[in-house]
């Protein structure tokens, strides 16, 4: 199998709390296995256009600490294209590119199964995004800073609500994946969740209500992932069908994918960036690098990003006996 020698890396898609950890770790394994390293801006779109810089292992020196991506990120239409992913391989022949690694999501990462399926180019992915939502790794980059900066702001959110005597509604990110909004609701003790994968969700905010939130609790917070409305809708549903509540809503919003990676985050982007170097060089193609049960696993990008992953109803059980 011929060896790779010179790499490619970018991030693209919504930026997640870890992706430096994961560019830091990359990089310096790549150097330290003989490669060389190009950083490429702005995501594909950097790709398309020759945004692009060879990175040391003192280009991504204190990093590991901060959010977002230095190498920046954009979701690029143009790459969506046959025409964007040739001009791609273009410059990556010009800048003597052999190979990738893609940090992003869904995606992000789809786009490099239709590059490497076009002009065979070998990748790894790795999994980055706050939402959770990529099948065949337990976790993601970026999901369990989401969730803390979620349960941190859900506390105090608490805090108002308790002294007002509220229902309050937050809404948090996820796209179609309920993972942040189920897991907050554990986490900060909320009353209820509404996710997306809960089928029955419209019943489950009039179940809540009928079930009688008010006869132990004063207040209450329902998490609400952000698709099929969010959180407005089912504000104003009380609004109209239970005018006897006091209402209020917030929506999280992008201080979600901001902050300080964790620890968690940051040993897990540190792994995997690891491990795509050692993939490239046990001869993986076209894989992501997930993590189960604590250990790293290769998963084929196509199956990553086709398959849904299912939340486990055992969450949805947790929530709904420790809220009565
Ligand atoms: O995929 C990450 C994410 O933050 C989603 O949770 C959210 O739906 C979306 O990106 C928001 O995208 P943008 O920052 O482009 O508005």
């Amino acid at each position: 199998m011929r060896s790779i020698n010179t790499i490619g890396i970018l991030t693209s898609g919504g930026d997640s709390p870890g992706m430096n950890a994961a560019i830091r770790a990359v990089t310096r394994s790549a150097i330290y296995s003989g490669m060389k390293v190009f950083g490429i801006y702005r995501g594909w779109e950097g790709l398309i256009n020759g945004e692009i810089k060879e990175l040391t292992t003192e280009s991504v020196s204190n990093t590991i600490q901060r959010g977002g991506t230095i190498l920046k990120t954009a979701r690029s239409d143009a790459f969506r294209t046959v025409e964007g992913r040739n001009q791609a391989y273009e410059t990556m022949q010009r800048f003597g590119i052999e190979a990738l690694v893609v940090i992003g999501g869904n995606g992000s990462l789809s786009g490099a199964v239709e590059l490497a399926r076009e002009h065979d180019v070998p990748v790894i992915g790795l999994p980055g995004t706050i939402d959770n939502d990529l099948y065949g790794t337990d976790s993601t980059i970026g999901y369990d800073t989401a969730l803390n900066t979620i349960v941190e702001c859900v506390d105090k959110i608490r805090d108002t609500a308790t002294s007002h005597d509220r229902i309050f509604f937050v809404e948090v990110m996820g796209r179609d994946a309920g993972f942040l909004a189920q897991n907050s609701a554990i986490a900060a003790g909320a009353e209820a969740a509404i996710i997306p994968e809960d089928e029955t969700h419209i019943d489950q905010l009039a179940s809540f209500i009928e079930r009688g939130i008010r006869k132990s609790k004063n207040s209450s917070i329902v998490i609400v992932s952000e698709k099929d409305g969010g959180a407005m809708h089912y504000a104003e549903r009380v609004r109209k069908e239970y005018p006897q509540y006091n209402v209020r809503v917030s929506i999280l919003g992008h201080l979600q994918r901001g902050g300080t990676p964790t620890a968690y985050d940051r040993i897990l982007a540190s792994r995997m960036g690891v491990a795509a170097i050692e993939a490239f060089n046990e001869g993986q193609r076209n894989v992501m690098i997930g993590v189960k049960d604590d250990k790293i696993v290769y998963v084929p990008i196509a199956r990553a990003v086709k398959i849904n992953r299912p939340i486990d109803k055992e969450l949805i059980n947790v929530l709904s006996i420790l809220s009565i």
